[in-house]
């Protein structure tokens, strides 16, 4: 299992999942959840590493080198901890 912690609320999931549904649980709010909108922009504090690499829609959103969407990235395994 993986971890992904969002604000300190550690949500486990599955190696090689998106993270979207236990981002949502931890409180994290989504618009369109395709990649398009912004609103599920997280700040990645550490373990960017154990993400895979950027979907082409988050390459198209101009994020900084911290940030990710949580409606797009998903984990590989280990543990990533991020801020909302
Ligand atoms: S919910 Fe719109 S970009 Fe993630």
């Amino acid at each position: 299992m993986a971890c992904i912690v969002i604000d300190g609320v550690a949500m486990e999931v599955a190696d090689g999942s998106p993270i979207i549904d236990a981002c949502e649980e931890a409180g994290v709010t989504f618009g369109c959840r395709a990649g398009l909108c912004g609103s599920c922009v997280i700040v990645i504090e550490s373990g960017m590493e154990n993400l895979e690499a950027m979907t082409p829609e988050e390459e198209n959103m101009g994020l900084a080198e911290n940030q990710r969407l949580a409606c797009q990235a998903v984990i590989r395994s280990g543990t990533v901890v991020a801020s909302y």
